[in-house]
């Protein structure tokens, strides 16, 4: 579905985005291998999460929605069934690569594959050190692309260094170490986004952290998971997307509640400040273990540009399309390094996000591992691709409300894959 977005006039009001994927993810992934029930309050119910309680519906997990909590009925940390058929992972990556860590630790043989996207991403990262562990793991490609099928079982623990800064490795290899002899180690050059250490500590996992030079995470074998209560707040990745309109459109002012404010992940936050945004946190609090606040974003017009660095990637990951938006309207030259992971997400979001701005008229340099955007630029318009990612669909709907001509973008739909209500929830504060 093609959807085109015009110029507006301000933005104004107050959003609750939707609630937050990875903690969504996980609250799922995780409580299936507790020893009871666990419950889940504003579950995030969008494509990737609908995915994952799929999956582990055919690994034998009850999963109930009851008047909209979710009850995850656990089997116990080795108690999931061999599924009779293949498991359809649709677009999700997070999924795929923490089911492979889960899947390790079980004594069964299942395959694996994905929409068209997700085939083209890269597995050996979870399968190369799961193989070492133990398990044996064959794909497309020995092992790198889905389909991909694995035979889990005797595992042992490694010592691991996550140079990708990758969350959805280290989280692999965490929840493969439980079912693994000895101890299991996980060190990284960057802390990336800590939701399953945090759950599965409250989980009464016996992890050690060190937040040393290097922050490193050690699970040894358990016997068991206790179940959980988890809330989940809203998605800051979502909240990026308001947050970046309110900043650039003259005149605006939002108030986006409840929002997770872990430091692994509000790194976009802390960008647009040091931009000179208007942005503070209000009502800082806490939710289930996490940091929230209720962010005010005004319009700021003396955005200054800023350079992103390698070991800043990490806290903003899914945020840089965005940030290149924001961008476009700051004094000066903003230039991202240090981002070549950017490449093989949902799309290769360097080439869409530089390839789509050319399109809308502005001028950006692309680098093998990140992009050099001009700023102060008028956004004449025109036609996008979203290559079928949520993250640049939504990222220039926000860049077509400051467009002169509007801007039209391929396959808008997507967005339900984290925010199904994007476009709803996008009419509901503009004002024309
Ligand atoms: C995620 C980790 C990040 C992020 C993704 C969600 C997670 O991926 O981009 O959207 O929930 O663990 P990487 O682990 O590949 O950095």
């Amino acid at each position: 579905m093609e959807k085109e977005i015009h110029r507006v006039k301000s933005i104004k009001g107050e959003l609750r985005v939707p609630s937050d994927k990875s903690i969504s993810h996980r609250s799922v992934i995780i409580t299936s291998l507790a020893d009871g029930v666990s419950t889940v309050k504003n579950f995030l119910k969008a494509g990737d999460t609908l995915t994952t309680v799929n999956v582990y519906r055919k690994l034998g997990v009850k999963i109930e929605d009851e008047g909209g909590i979710i009850k995850v009925h656990g089997v116990g940390l080795q108690g999931l069934s061999e599924p009779d058929d293949v498991l359809d992972m649709g677009n999700s990556g997070t999924t795929t690569r923490l089911t492979l860590g889960v899947l390790a630790g079980q004594n069964i043989y299942a395959v694996l594959t994905g929409d068209e996207s997700l085939r083209k991403r890269p597995m050996k990262r979870v399968a190369s050190p799961l193989r070492q562990m133990g398990a044996s793991i064959d794909g497309r490609k020995n092992g790198e692309l889905l389909p991909v099928c694995i035979r889990g079982g005797n595992l042992k623990g490694i010592n691991f260094f996550n140079e990708k800064a990758s969350a959805q490795v280290k989280s692999a290899i965490l929840l493969a170490g439980l079912n693994a002899e000895g101890e299991t180690t996980v060190k990284e050059p960057f802390k990336s986004r800590d939701h399953t250490e945090k759950m599965l500590s409250a989980m009464g996992a016996p992890l050690k952290i060190d937040n040393g030079e290097f922050y490193t995470v050690t699970v040894s074998k358990t016997e068991k998971l206790n179940p959980i209560d988890v809330e989940v707040p809203a998605d800051p990745s979502s909240a990026a997307f308001f947050a970046a309109a309110a900043v650039i459109i003259p005149d605006s002012e939002l108030v986006l509640k409840d929002v997770l404010i872990n430091p692994t992940r509000d790194g976009f936050f802390r960008k647009l400040k040091e931009m000179g945004a208007d942005i503070q946190y209000t009502n800082i609090r806490e939710k289930a273990g996490e940091p929230v606040a209720d962010i005010v974003v005004k319009y700021s017009p003396d955005l200054k540009s800023v350079r992103v660095v390698k070991e800043e990637i990490p806290s903003m990951v899914d945020e840089i399309p965005i940030l290149a938006m924001v961008a476009t309207q700051a004094e000066g030259e903003t230039v991202i390094t240090g981002a070549s992971e950017l490449r093989v997400k949902e799309s290769d979001r360097i080439k869409a996000v530089v390839e789509n701005l050319k399109n809308v008229g502005v001028q950006v340099e692309e680098l093998e591992d990140g992009m050099v955007i001009k700023g102060k630029q008028k956004i004449k318009g025109g036609y996008v691709d979203s290559y079928k990612d949520h993250r640049i669909a939504m990222a220039f709907s926000i860049l077509g409300l400051i467009s002169q001509e509007g801007i039209k973008i391929k396959d808008a739909d997507c967005a339900y894959i984290s925010y199904p209500e994007f476009y709803e929830h996008l009419q509901s504060v503009v004002e024309k």
